[in-house]
């Protein structure tokens, strides 16, 4: 506002001064256009008549082609004529007169008379062929020119309020829809940095104040979920833990009590010691990983490979818990298939992971079909299999880490996370296609190329 008001009244005030020398400079032309006929005449018939001069005539004479009062004087300054009878003072010695006794033209403005009246004056050298005589000064009074430009003052003056007025209003207007708006956030965002997440920011306008509220909304539900999804997966985790640990520890107790003689009993009891310790170290391995590959700090090991010899030894691997199952695992290979470039450690364990899912969400019976297959960029190996499915609300979060179905075998949720990662670094994709009570394929590609991240 500060700056508005300076500049409208620096306007204003250039603008009058500019009104008024514009009138002034008129007045001047047209007073020094009198004056200048004036000086020739006298120069060239009044000064060559040898009788004397009646000055008080000439004045008359003069003032009758012009709206101005005429003075005359002699070339001391003092009065000669006053085309109006003023002979209030007979010397004259405004400054104009000086000059223009020394030869030169010149223009005052100040006041006279009683009441003080605004005056300007222009006065001009009378000259004959032996040189200055006097001087004729032209003098017109102000008041109309004054009332003029009060008017105009008062008009830019209105003017500059009334902009003042509208400007205010909208600063008014956009400090209710901005900045009121923005400390609003202020304090909303500070509750949120003092980590009150349940906070939901209020959007008032649909501008782009209102749009960061929306955006700052999303990222609060993300904060949210991800926080709700962190407990969940503390919770499962102690839980997956727990289950070991509390076979480990009764099967300790039991065989240690002196009734324990009998070797079969004993060999049970180690085998589930031994198994469920495994299956702790693999779950805290997982953990590992998932911790690494979140972190961004997993390196690959890249080698030629064979894909088709990897799937093979997976095969071979899984096929007796397969059997178990009564699962058929078919391969439909392709031969002479192109070698890629990969970790063939990290890509058992992306293969591995979706066979045991397959394995663990098919129903005795089923059938896992592995296909490989070579594209111009790259390979394709294809993992299908006859089971449960994926529920179609699940399906697209189902590469998330922590995210498990409600099926009864679901883990951790990690296992696929973890397999999107290393995929992603090898510069491949995952992608999983599923329909409820039919089956599930899930496509692996791996580029030939080398764009891979981190090697
Ligand atoms: N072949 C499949 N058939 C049916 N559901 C599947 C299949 N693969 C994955 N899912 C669903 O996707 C979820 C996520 O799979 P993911 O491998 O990430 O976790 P998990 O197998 O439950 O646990 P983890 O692999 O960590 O032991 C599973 O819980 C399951 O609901
Ligand atoms: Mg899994």
């Amino acid at each position: 506002m500060a700056v508005i008001i300076i500049t409208i009244f620096a306007f204003e005030a250039f603008l009058i001064i500019f009104v008024n020398s514009f009138y002034i400079n008129n007045i001047k032309d047209i007073l020094l256009k009198q004056a200048i006929s004036a000086g020739n005449f006298y120069h060239d018939y009044i000064s060559t008549q040898s009788t004397d001069i009646n000055y008080q005539e000439l004045a008359i004479s003069l003032a009758q082609s012009s709206n101005a009062e005429v003075q005359i004087t002699d070339k001391t300054g003092k009065l000669l004529a006053d085309s109006l009878w003023n002979y209030e003072s007979t010397k004259i010695d405004t400054p104009d007169i000086k000059v223009a006794l020394t030869g030169q033209t010149e223009v005052w403005q100040g006041y006279t008379g009683m009441p003080p009246e605004a005056v300007f004056s222009l006065s001009y050298p009378l000259k004959t062929r032996a040189g200055i005589t006097g001087a004729v000064r032209y003098i017109t009074s102000l008041t109309d020119v004054k009332r003029v430009i009060g008017n105009i003052t008062k008009i830019l003056l209105a003017a500059g309020i009334a902009i003042l007025f509208v400007i205010a209003l909208i600063g008014l207007f956009l400090s209710r829809t901005i900045v009121n708006p923005v400390k609003k956030l202020i304090e909303q965002t500070e509750e949120i940095a003092a980590g009150d997440y349940t906070i939901r920011l209020t959007k008032k306008y649909d501008d782009e104040i209102g749009a960061l509220s929306d955006t700052m909304n999303h990222m609060l539900e993300e904060i949210n979920k991800n926080d709700r999804l962190k407990n969940e997966f503390i919770s499962s985790i102690s839980h997956e833990l727990r289950t070991p640990l509390t076979a480990i520890n009764g099967w300790s107790i039991t065989l240690r009590r002196p009734e324990m003689e009998d070797k079969e009993s004993i060999d049970h009891g180690l085998d589930i010691i031994e198994k469920e310790s495994s299956r702790l170290s693999s779950l805290l391995e997982e953990l590992l990983d998932f911790s690494k590959l979140s972190s961004g700090k997993i390196t690959l090991h890249l080698e030629p490979l064979n894909i088709n010899d990897t799937v093979t030894s997976i095969k071979d691997q899984m096929i007796p818990r397969a059997q178990r199952q009564n699962i058929e695992i078919l391969m439909d290979l392709e031969q002479g298939i192109k070698n890629i470039k990969a970790d063939p450690d990290r890509l058992k364990q992306v293969l591995i992971n979706i066979l045991d899912n397959s394995l663990k969400f098919t129903e005795k019976g089923g059938r896992i079909y592995i296909r490989t297959e070579t594209t111009d960029r790259g390979i394709i190996v294809q993992i299908r299999d006859t089971g449960i499915g994926i529920d179609s609300s699940v399906l697209p979060v189902a590469k998330k880490k922590f995210c498990k179905g409600n099926q009864k075998g679901a883990g951790s949720g990690i296992g696929l996370a973890i397999c999107e990662e290393i995929v992603l670094l090898h510069g491949g994709k995952l992608n999983i296609e599923s329909e409820l009570q039919k089956g599930t394929e899930v496509s692996v590609f791996l580029p030939f190329n080398d764009a891979v991240t981190n090697c």
